[in-house]
């Protein structure tokens, strides 16, 4: 996640900059919008205050409620000069879209606006998306203004071509789509922002599976997968290559994540296996059944008004093997779907029984947290003791879970580059 400064300035393209900012939102960054005046007749700040969650900014002389901070950070104790606070707090200033009269001023220095300003005392790099009438794009004074922001090392992307806004008007001038501006922004943010788990490959299972009875039917449990696939999805954010062996998936994975679909728990160890050797982690989120049928009879079982009655044989245990295979740069995080006030002692055995570093402990008998809820409340066991994560949505446990290993590991992404 990234704290990023959007700045917009006038040009009928400015309403694409909700869309860029309501991408840059969903792909879990921090966003800060600063509009210059002319901006605000083409598009209102209520549009950005209501999907950031924080006020706009136009005037350097302007009271920053926020104090400078973005989104999710504390605000500072004292009351700093807003444009200086806020330029330090930003990992990327993106100007989208940037018109001919702000890219003219950037290039000369004028600081007359809260953008301008802010734009002067950024530390941080800079993504410009110009946007304007084709003629205005070849002006030989906007040509020139573009080439002196690229020398001074601001990233300046090239308007697509196609239709303009005036009437029948085409050619090159229109602003690049907002998912590609986000992800022009996210390229600039992986070169400059060293993230903890930057060129590590973190393996995580999801789901629970299946055995089958016979052949329309199974042994299944109530995993759905959700805490799983949001700890692949954090692992992303914190800048791994993930990959995601899910037992009967059912909802949808982030960009970024290789997923790899499984049924039983046999063929969840085998893929686990497989990539196990290269992965620095493994987060084993997986609802893996205990046991399976001892026979796979082919076609349906048929009612003859008897009972039925079914042997079971356990499954292979599929942490304890890889934990057993394992090095000691990798760490390896089990999970305990516990039932009731004995889950600590039991968690706390199953660390050293599965030879694991983490035992991520959920009490599944409360109906609030735990399967198919978006919501949850675990404790993370360690050797050095417990943290209690308190109730939250899984996404935020998942950051959670995803700090601790990082912090136990030692990792800081510039150890890896
Ligand atoms: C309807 C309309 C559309 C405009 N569209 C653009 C545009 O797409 N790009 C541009 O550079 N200027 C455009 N302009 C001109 C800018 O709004 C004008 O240069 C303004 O001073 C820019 O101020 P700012 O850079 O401080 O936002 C447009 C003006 C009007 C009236």
């Amino acid at each position: 996640m990234a704290r990023i400064l959007l700045g917009v300035s006038g040009g009928i393209a400015a309403y694409k900059a909700v869309e860029l900012t309501r991408l840059a939102m969903a792909a879990g960054h921090s966003v800060r919008v600063v509009m210059t005046p002319s901006s605000r007749r083409f598009i209102g700040a209520a549009t950005f205050e209501g999907i950031t969650g924080a006020p706009v900014l136009t005037s350097e002389f302007e009271e920053d409620p926020m104090r400078g901070a973005f989104p999710g950070d504390p605000e500072p104790s004292h009351d700093p000069i807003g444009h200086l606070e806020i330029a330090a707090n930003a990992d990327l200033m993106v100007i989208a879209p940037a018109s001919a009269n702000t890219i003219a001023k950037l290039a000369s220095g004028i600081a007359d606006s809260m953008l301008t300003t802010s734009f002067l005392a950024v530390g941080c790099p800079v993504l410009l998306a110009p946007a304007m009438n084709e003629k205005m794009w070849h002006a030989p004074s906007t040509s020139r203004n573009v080439e002196t922001l690229r020398q001074m090392g601001v990233h300046v992307m090239d308007p697509d071509a196609g239709s303009l806004a005036s009437r029948g008007e085409a050619g090159k001038g229109r602003l690049p789509e907002p998912a590609e501006i986000l992800s022009a922004s996210e390229s600039l943010l992986r070169e400059s922002v060293t993230l903890p788990l930057d060129g590590r490959r973190v393996l995580v299972s999801a789901g629970g599976t299946r055995e089958p009875v016979d052949g329309v039917r199974f042994i299944g449990n109530r995993s759905s997968g959700r805490m799983g696939r949001e700890l692949a999805s954090a692992a992303v954010r914190l800048g791994a290559d993930v990959v995601l062996v899910e037992a009967n998936p059912t909802g949808p994975v982030a960009a970024g994540i290789e997923r790899v679909a499984v049924e039983t728990t046999a063929e969840m160890q085998v893929a686990l296996a497989e990539r196990f050797q290269k992965a620095d982690l493994l987060l084993m989120a997986a609802a893996p059944a205990d046991f399976r049928p001892a026979e796979l009879p082919e076609g349906k079982l048929h009612r003859d008004g008897s009972g039925l009655v079914l042997e079971l044989v356990p499954t292979e245990d599929i942490v304890a093997g890889l934990s057993q295979g394992s090095r000691d740069d990798q760490l390896i995080v089990a999970f305990a779907a516990e039932w009731g006030p004995d889950g600590l002692s039991r968690a706390r055995k199953k660390l050293d029984r599965k030879g694991v570093d983490l035992v991520v402990l959920n009490d599944v008998s409360d109906p609030a947290i735990g399967f198919d809820s978006p919501m949850n409340r675990v404790c993370i066991v360690g050797r050095d003791g417990e943290v209690e994560l308190e109730t939250a949505t899984k996404r935020e446990i998942a950051e959670g879970i995803l700090d601790q290993a990082v912090r136990l590991a030692g990792w800081t992404g510039d150890d890896n580059r």
